[in-house]
């Protein structure tokens, strides 16, 4: 038998589930298979569901607070998987999401109409977070050969150079171009950042989900002087499939930076942390190694897959090969239809939904994004419908 299990299909739909419970609602068709959002159609690893199950049978489940123990099982998991030695606990600030703390950044390192670069497409809540906030976008468009991203250095130079530029948002790895940046592009972002005095926001959620022979490097691990104009924000949702639990935390090695952080995390989301988040995350860092490997060659395997069924079936459409993340980019431009006439095309011939590319920027027009977090059958199941949907 397996040790673990990534093929057994689970029924979501029932449990209040966003993939599997609300698509209707939220693409205004029913009936479609869900092929969107970034959580996995797999358990959590058993270590994480029976310390949950023994915090639940002691019954009381008040105001909590995260206890030593869960960041040092934080710190030994940065260390061991990215060779970052986090040296004081003290460093770390409990948030209860990563999209709350990069709205918390805005509030308490910004004014209203500063510019926050960032890398697009790009996650498309760094867009309305920034916007609804009274902050600006500046937009620094990744370039694309047609196989892979990469950075435009020099658009980055010229935009940190604008005086309004405060803040890069910078997602590392890169949803939803699947890149992971190399210890020489981050340098170069890292050195433009200290020449125009922008602060580092790094949302590193994916740091976890990497594929060999690529690896994850922590900015801010770069060196004393980046860390000290960096926030990172991390957390083991992604990883472990435990989004639901809205536990996460930002690393600010900077005091003067993180006593404010802090603050404005007390004004606006004092004791907004999840008991069961906590006791996630301490136990799935302690022991969820073995299970995370499994996981990331189940994950590879998908993307093998999808990308050969995508050439062998699906004329027109190209997986671009992720280095990182289970969400990866396909490239539908040669289908030849416009990003409504894709969406419809998705949707209505299809029955599937996808992320539309454009929902992260217009760089995404005729691009869509496919989760391969799911059992194999699963995967060939939408892909097929978007095989057939195309013959007829
Ligand atoms: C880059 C990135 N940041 C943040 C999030 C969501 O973070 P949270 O659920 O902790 O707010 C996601 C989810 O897909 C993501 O891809």
């Amino acid at each position: 038998m397996r040790e673990f299990d990534f093929e057994t299909v689970i029924e979501r739909r029932g449990t209040s589930c966003v993939k599997w419970d609300q698509t209707g609602e939220r693409f205004g068709v029913k009936d479609l298979f869900p092929m969107w959002v970034a959580d996995m159609d797999f358990k959590a690893p058993e270590a994480v569901i029976q310390a949950l199950r023994e915090r639940v049978e002691h019954g009381i489940y008040g105001y909590t607070f995260h206890p030593e123990s869960c960041w040092e099982a934080v710190t030994g998991w940065i260390a061991d998987r990215h060779g970052w030695k986090v040296p004081s606990a003290d460093w770390y600030a409990p948030t209860p999401g990563v999209v709350p703390a990069l709205a918390t950044t805005l509030l308490a390192f910004t004014q209203p109409g500063d510019r926050v670069i960032m890398q697009t497409p790009v996650y498309h809540p760094f867009w309305w977070v920034i916007e609804s906030n009274g902050r600006r976008v500046s937009a620094n468009s990744l370039k694309f050969d047609g196989t892979r991203y990469t950075l435009d250095l020099e658009d980055l130079e010229r935009r940190a150079s604008d005086p309004s530029a405060k803040v890069l948002f910078f997602c590392s790895p890169h949803n939803p171009s699947g890149r992971v940046w190399t210890r020489e592009e981050l340098s170069a972002v890292a050195d433009i950042c200290l020449r125009h005095d922008l602060l580092i926001v790094s949302d590193e959620i994916h740091a976890d989900i990497v594929y060999a022979p690529n690896r994850h490097i922590p900015i801010a691990s770069l060196s004393p002087e980046i860390a000290g104009r960096t926030l990172s924000c991390m957390a083991p949702s992604k990883t472990f499939n435990i989004a639901g639990l809205a536990s996460s935390y930002a690393i600010i090695p900077d005091p003067v930076m993180r006593a404010r952080f802090r603050g404005f995390l007390h004004d606006n989301l004092d004791l907004s942390v999840n008991l069961f988040g906590i006791v996630a995350m301490e136990a799935a860092y302690r022991h969820g190694g073995p299970w995370l490997d499994a996981l990331l060659e189940v994950l590879s395997g998908n993307i093998g897959f999808a990308d050969r069924f995508m050439r062998e079936s699906i004329p027109g459409m190209k997986l671009v090969k992720p280095e990182g993340t289970y969400i990866p980019f396909v490239d539908c431009r040669e289908m030849g239809m416009d990003p409504q006439g894709l969406a419809d095309f998705l949707m209505h011939k299809a029955g599937v939904a996808m992320n539309a590319g454009t929902m992260f920027g217009p760089e995404g027009a005729g691009f869509a994004r496919l989760n391969v977090a799911t059992p194999r059958v699963l995967l060939e199941e939408g892909l097929g419908r978007i095989a057939r949907a195309l013959k007829a």
